[in-house]
């Protein structure tokens, strides 16, 4: 027997990661949706109806093996590990998203305000500002300062308003309130906007011209909340590795956490600069958002023209995976859904879908996963950072095969039907051709029936016409928690006999590590004809 534990140092195995946020490419709605008002949203379903989806770069690494999004095409031998991630956060923008992704969970949504900002928050405005204030409702950009501007111009009251989004935004004429002025207005403001009315971002909105004729200048400013938390990007960068932001990640996150950024135009802007940062050394992150799937075809329910940039992005993708060197890792994901074919333009509540390759990966399915967090638990790990939140390393699963059969066999307890025993038994099944075949305990009121999990595992796979096998791991425990070994009864063996040889391996998952062992020790003498 041999005892095999948990973890070694993966410290230098990994020297970059590129984290890749394809923005609102939700894998289908979370079970509650209906509560945001988005039962059934299904992003990418969407846009596998468009006839200008056109990605095999994607189904090469096997975005159609991720549950439920079998639509896109399964792959027998894909070349990335793959799940899908639930949102523990109680909401669905883009901030919450990346900041959950770095490991800090919103009990709350960032606050809207559809009916304009409440008087004890414009009475303070006035106080620090000592101007008064116009509109106060949800408004176009363009169509406020036509529709304000001149009152503005003659009273120096300031144009705030807002949108459907969480942003207080202020117009005014550069002329009449200077840009230096308009940016102090914009800090006072982020710096007044807390707890309940702690919007996303506040904004600066400058134009300039005469009534009839207004236009907004290029210096409009964001000014964003910053994460209530520590995120994962703080712990790298206070570890002293490199955190580079592409696109709106910056934003995002107010700045914290990183050392270098890209502002980007756009997702050609954004993959342009990317592909130059793959050539370039650096040890750490770089953490790049690709904004036009959700700014400009997402929220205008223009589902073709989002099937034509992920189109788009995946062929970019085949020529960025060649320049991956033998220490990166690559994770393409989301961070919210935003179906182009419901019946809002709004953002959807959904899983996000992530992708995990390089070379030292490992091609397996992580199925569905509790938070977004997971990402931010894999990459402190990855880079041997202390950090920690409520999402868990999947580097374990994704870099030792047997650790990944182990919490296989620990996800198959949870469908077990065991309502005479109580115990939940899981089992993970590898057979030669690389698929992993799971099963868990389906007992029976006249007893005997019953159905062990390691049967169950071999029954799915045998009459997929698996004959040859080279390990299985058992777990077992109540409530859904391992509680000590579950060697296979002699049936189980007897049934292993049949098709495995005296090597084959089984694992006996504990409640921290596991045990491995061979047929020839647990069977020495099984019957044979
Ligand atoms: N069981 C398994 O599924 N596999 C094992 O290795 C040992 C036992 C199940 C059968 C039954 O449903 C429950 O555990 C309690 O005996």
């Amino acid at each position: 027997m041999s005892i095999v534990n948990r973890q070694k140092d993966n410290k230098s195995r990994f020297k970059r990661v590129f984290l890749i946020v394809l923005d609102s490419l939700g894998a289908g709605a979370l079970p509650d949706a209906a509560e945001f008002g988005d039962a059934g949203a299904f992003t990418l379903r969407s846009l596998s109806r468009s006839e200008k989806l056109f990605i095999p770069t994607l189904r090469r690494l096997g975005i159609g093996n991720t549950e439920g999004l079998g639509f896109l095409g399964t792959n027998d031998s894909p070349e990335a590990a793959v799940c899908k991630l639930a949102e523990k956060s109680n909401g669905k923008d883009s901030t919450i998203g990346h900041w959950e992704m770095a490991g800090v969970i919103s009990p709350n949504p960032l606050p809207t305000f559809p009916e304009g900002f409440p008087d004890e928050v414009l009475k303070e405005f006035s106080r620090i500002t000592g101007r008064g204030v116009l509109c106060n409702k949800p408004y176009s950009g363009t169509q406020v300062i036509a529709d304000f501007g001149e009152q503005h111009m003659c009273t120096g009251d300031l144009i705030v308003y807002t949108s459907a989004d969480s942003v207080f935004q202020i117009a005014a004429h550069e002329e009449v309130v200077p840009l230096s002025e308009l940016y102090r207005i914009c800090e006072a403001t982020r710096k007044m906007l807390v707890g309940r009315y702690g919007v996303g971002r506040v904004i600066a909105r400058p134009f300039e011209g005469s009534p009839g004729s207004f236009v907004r200048t290029p210096h409009r400013h964001d000014y964003s909340i910053e994460p209530p938390g520590e995120t994962m990007l703080d712990a790298l960068k206070e570890a002293g590795l490199d955190v580079i932001s592409v696109g709106k990640i910056k934003d995002l996150f107010a700045g914290r956490g990183l050392t270098a950024s890209h502002a980007t135009s756009g997702n050609a802007e954004g993959m342009k600069t990317t592909a130059e940062l793959v050539e370039s050394d650096f040890n750490g992150l770089c953490f790049v958002n690709l904004v036009d799937f959700d700014m400009l075809y997402g929220h205008r329910q223009d589902a073709d023209g989002y099937a034509n940039a992920l189109t788009e992005f995946d062929k970019w993708l085949s020529e960025f995976l060649p320049k991956l060197r033998e220490d990166d890792l690559l994770m393409i994901t989301a961070d919210h859904g935003c179906d182009p074919s419901d019946d809002s333009t709004d953002h959807t509540r959904e899983y996000i879908p992530l992708m995990m390759y390089g070379k030292s990966i490992l091609p397996v399915n992580l199925g569905i996963r509790p938070t977004f967090a997971d990402i931010a638990a894999t990459i402190a790990e990855i880079f041997g950072v202390e950090y920690t939140c409520c999402g868990n390393s999947m580097l374990g699963e994704l870099t030792d095969l047997r650790q990944h059969l182990v919490a296989s066999a620990v996800r198959a307890m949870e469908n077990s039907y065991s309502p005479y025993s109580g115990y939940k038994v899981g089992a993970a099944l590898l057979a030669a051709s690389g698929r992993i075949y799971s099963g868990c305990n389906i007992e029976n009121s006249a007893y005997s029936p019953t159905i062990c999990a390691e049967r169950t595992a071999f029954a799915k796979a045998v009459s997929e016409a698996e004959r040859e096998f080279r390990m299985i791991a058992v777990a077992g425990g109540k409530d859904g928690i391992v509680s000590g070994i579950f060697p296979p009864c002699g049936v189980c063996r007897q049934v292993m006999k049949e098709f495995c040889g005296p090597e084959l391996e089984i694992i006996l998952v504990e409640p921290e590590g596991y045990q491995s062992h061979t047929l020839a020790e647990l069977l020495p003498c099984g019957f044979s004809l």
